[in-house]
């Protein structure tokens, strides 16, 4: 039999009537007495079985009670349409064959600790909750390709080896590179995507990033992906334009085809429904000021202790006391730009009518789940960027190449960056976002 004759659970409903065969694993088993319910899941989705003595035989019934949670079983059986059926159609079983029956299943359907589960991530996948985020994350990452090749954008890679810090030196991971001495693992693509949109006009690279973050929170793990667009004569409007509409994309495209997901996540869709476009804008110091109206202080640690400083001084970057406060009304996520230029990365390009404030924008997620992406215009003046870089104490030597972008046929150019795992967190609705990538890597945890 070829592999597009296989039948899975998620098109079950093409087979109305007839007898089909399901590979899979049992999710749970009940019943008494000649009658067991198998709930059946094969990785598209779960389905009742119902197998009855009568029908099967004394052998196969056998089998059929011998079942325990996660045994793996082919079945072969009628799809019967039925309204009592948890989704609707049913599987009448004819027949039963076993691949192996499980040893005892840690994951049991009570309750199990944060802790236990993450140590058993490699099973927890199997959970329908985190089937459920894996494949909205999936649909995000299809979401996300769709909209930029639909818009002729080219997808190029950038390298994980890199020479040199691009958000900062706090955050690089160092490893050991042959006879060069040493190389970091990339904290972003974005340097190259700048070359390569100087060659290609509109590209994006997707990839995973990484960052040495010392922060336990929700929102970071130490690898996360990001897709990073980047444009050859767009500035910082046409670049906030283009976030949007990816924004409003991704969500659309999550509630088109995930809507069984969202169901078993019990995520509030009407709140997801409004991301329709034209989010709402306001600049730094604007947003400082708003602050400052609601007073919600700057918090800073002095001596392990929470000071709390007012008014909001201009020039600090905001957390996540001040990102929630800016958006606890809002539908939609918040665009925040014009940043001061000293808590911002050195490549973003300062504000031609206000040197103090660079042409960054951050998107603000609803919902409390915080900054979604960063972005900006870049320093296409390479007497600025020389400045801005030796500012950093950053090695001028290792920048050569990337000086090379100012110096034969400069433009004016921008880019953004998306985090995977937390726009999944925020549309999924998930607690953390370690439950929303494959196998998180956080501060204290690299296994499984
Ligand atoms: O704001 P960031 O640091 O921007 C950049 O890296 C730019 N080079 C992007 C660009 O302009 N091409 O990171 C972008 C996004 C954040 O908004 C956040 O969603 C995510 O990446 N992110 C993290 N996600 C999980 N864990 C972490 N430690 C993250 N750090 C950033
Ligand atoms: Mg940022």
């Amino acid at each position: 039999m070829s592999y597009k004759q296989k039948i899975y659970i998620e098109n079950i409903s093409d087979h109305i009537d007839k007898s089909v065969e399901l590979n899979g694993w049992v999710y749970n088993k009940r019943g008494k007495g000649k009658l067991n319910f198998i709930l059946l899941r094969d990785g598209t989705g779960t389905i009742q079985c119902v197998a009855f003595k009568p029908n099967l035989g004394e052998e196969k019934f056998d089998v059929v009670k011998s079942l325990n949670q996660e045994s793996s079983i082919k079945i072969k059986g009628k799809v019967v349409a039925s309204e009592k059926a948890p989704g609707g159609y049913e599987i009448d079983v004819e027949d039963i064959e076993v691949y192996q029956l499980s040893g005892d299943y840690p994951i049991t359907p009570k309750e199990h600790g944060d802790s236990f589960l993450i140590e058993n991530r490699h099973l927890w996948l199997r959970s329908s909750r985190q089937h459920a985020i894996m494949r909205i994350r999936a649909s995000v990452m299809k979401a996300i390709r769709d909209f930029f090749d639909g818009l002729g954008f080219k997808l190029i890679d950038s390298p994980i080896f890199t020479p040199n810090a691009c958000e900062g030196t706090s955050t690089l991971f160092e490893t050991e590179y042959f006879d060069i001495g040493s190389a970091y693992l990339s904290q972003s693509g974005q340097l190259y995507a700048e070359a390569s949109a100087m060659a290609l006009g509109k590209v994006y690279t997707f990839g995973p990033a990484f960052r040495a973050e010392k922060s336990k929170t929700r929102k970071h793990l130490t690898e996360f992906w990001m897709v990073e667009p980047e444009m050859a004569f767009y500035d910082l409007q046409d670049d906030m334009e283009l976030a949007e509409d990816m924004t409003v994309h991704i969500v659309k495209t999550v509630l088109r085809d995930c809507r069984k997901e969202l169901e078993i996540l019990e995520r509030d869709i009407s709140k997801l429904e409004k991301v329709t476009g034209k989010f709402p804008r306001i600049s730094y110091s604007d947003a400082v000021d708003k602050l400052n109206e609601m007073d919600i202080p700057l918090i800073r640690k002095v001596d392990g202790q929470d000071v709390e400083i007012r008014p909001f001084p201009w020039g600090e970057d905001f957390g996540t006391p001040q990102e929630e406060a800016l958006t606890a009304d809002l539908d939609q996520p918040l665009f925040i730009y014009n940043y001061p230029t000293e808590i911002k990365a050195f490549y973003m390009k300062r504000d031609p009518n206000n040197p103090k404030e660079v042409l960054a924008m951050d998107m603000i997620g609803p919902e409390s789940s915080g900054e979604l992406i960063g972005g900006s215009q870049r320093e296409d003046n390479i007497d600025y960027l020389e400045e801005r870089i030796k500012e950093e104490d950053l090695d001028m030597t290792d920048f050569k190449w990337y000086m090379d972008l100012r110096k034969y046929g400069s433009v004016p150019h921008s880019g953004f960056g998306m985090g995977v795992e937390r726009t999944v967190k925020w549309i999924t609705g998930a607690k953390h976002i370690r439950e929303c990538i494959p196998f998180p890597r956080m501060i204290h945890r690299i296994v499984p």
